[in-house]
Formats: structure tokens, sequence, C-alpha cells
């Protein structure tokens, strides 16, 4: 028998949160315990992004992120059972090909990790690839403004859509994607007036990361929210804590008492049965 989650997000609620006007929080994850404290923050997105390239594993850019980094990235997540829908980013190459391998890799996503989305950067060029995903059943997140596995194209992290044939070309990708049946929009460092633009225009959600107020929901990357990234930040990131900070202290601490010998102490320690102290005569 079919039973649905108790108050699993699903693309449905995210559409009903547009239509009540209610705002749409969506956190970037990576894994068990991060996914855990985002659900338990009242998240309704968990975006298991290609950013991991960058917040994880310390690279440049999200290009060499493989699609087994993001399946495992992917079941940690979901191994955390939140009520938040669960959306896996495709990584570079992975849809870049032909239709059948991107859709083998897209229900990958859902197989072995447990997403119950996908997303994909791209508008125009990917129309194709995104029909076939949804004739797939898997519901597509898209991602239009500065996608950044087009860094290379781009010649950096570039604010886009700042003149006209470039916004236009952003929000005609913005309708067509809608009437090609996506759930969601990301929309990525563009200025704030072309975002509300497409938010008004459009029935489905628009997710903004750098992309001001006026869109439908925001997102931003775990470690930097909880200020976990020791990298410069953009200006769009508000830093909620100085985690970083604090982890710095609590090592360094560690290390003073490890070798002050203050750690571990007594009460840290284990035991002899009483009956064996004859053991240590
Ligand atoms: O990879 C990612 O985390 C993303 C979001 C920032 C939208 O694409």
């Amino acid at each position: 028998m079919h039973r649905p989650e108790l108050g699993k997000k699903t693309v449905l609620f995210l559409a009903q949160k547009k239509t009540k006007g209610e705002k749409i929080a969506a956190v970037t994850a990576f894994d068990f315990p991060t996914a855990r404290i985002a659900a338990e923050a009242g998240v309704d997105i968990i975006l298991v992004g290609d950013s991991l390239g960058m917040a994880l594993q310390g690279r440049e850019n999200t290009l060499k992120v493989t699609m087994d980094d993001m399946v495992y990235h992917t079941s940690l997540v979901a191994r955390a059972r939140p009520p938040a829908l669960v959306v896996s980013d495709m990584p570079y190459g992975s849809f870049h090909g032909s239709i059948e391998k991107s859709v083998e890799n897209a229900c990958r996503f859902i197989k072995e990790g447990g997403a119950e989305a996908v997303k994909l950067e791209g508008g125009r060029k990917r129309f194709q690839v995104i029909e076939a995903l949804l004739n797939a059943e898997i519901p597509v997140m898209a991602h239009l403004g500065l996608t950044p596995q087009s860094v290379l194209r781009m010649g950096g992290f570039k604010v886009q859509g700042k003149l006209r044939e470039k916004a236009r070309e952003i929000l005609a990708d913005a309708q067509a994607l809608e009437k090609l049946g996506v759930f969601a929009i990301v929309l990525e460092s563009i200025p704030q007036e072309l975002a509300k633009k497409i938010s008004a225009n459009l029935n489905i959600p628009t997710i903004g990361i750098g992309a001001g107020p006026f869109c439908d929901g925001q997102v931003l990357v775990f470690s930097d929210l909880v200020g976990l990234t020791s990298m410069n930040l953009p200006k769009f990131v508000r830093q909620y804590a100085d985690t970083l900070a604090i982890w710095q202290k609590a090592l360094r601490e560690y290390v003073r008492d490890v070798q002050s010998a203050a750690f571990p102490d007594d009460h840290e320690s284990y035991h002899l049965h009483k009956d064996i102290d004859e053991f240590l005569k």
C-alpha cells in the first residue's frame, strides 16, 4: 500500500507555498548530520549541490565532481530521512552527452541515492534533456543566470543578465522551462529587478541565490551560512554564525590538552574490574 511519509514536503507542497505567498527556505547540504540539522530547522528543500566540489573537496570550481560523488552524498542526506524535498544536482558532464545516458544518470539519483528530484543547470540548450527526464517521471529543478558549470565559457563567476539582451534571454528561458514542466527554477547571481520580473511572471517557484529578495525562496550553502568556509564569500551570502572560530578554538584546546597530558583524565578513562586488581601487582 502506498503510504506517503507524514509531513513530507513534495513538489506540490512547494507549488502551494508559492500560491499562498509563503517563502521557501532551501539549503545545500552534503551529509547526514547537516541534513538533519537543516531538516530540524524547518528547511523545505535540501539540495545536494555540486558546490561540494568547492565546499568539501577543496576544488576551484565544480567541474571535476563526478556522478559517483553526487550519488554518494545524496545517499548520506537521504539517510537523514528529512521532511524536506531532497534534490540532487546533476554534475558537469552527466547530462551533456546522449539523452539515454542523461536519463540513466538521473535515475541513479532516485534509485541509488534516494533523491526525490534532480537539478540541472542551463536554459534552452538543455530543453531536450529536461523533457526526457520529465518523461521518465523525474521532477526537475532548473537553474538559470550564473551557472557555475559554465565558468570556463563565461570567463569566471560573473553576475548574469545585467544588460537587456541577456536579461530577455533569461526571462524567455524561465518561461519556456515552466511550460516544459520543471517544478522550480534556481536563479543565481542576477539583478534583483530581473528576478522580480521572472518570479511575478511564473506560477512555479523561483529559488534565489544572489538574486535579491523578490524570489519565492532562497538557497544558501550550509557551510557558508554557518560560517565554516574559510575562503572569501560572495556578497550575497549572509553568515548566521562563526562556526569556524568555534571549531578552531576547540581544536587548539584539544592539542594543548594532549600536549600537556591534561586529556584524558580519570573520568575519561576505563578501569579494570575491581576483582582483578591483582593483575597489576
Ligand atoms: O551546487 C549548489 O549548491 C547550487 C546552489 C548554490 C544553487 O547549485
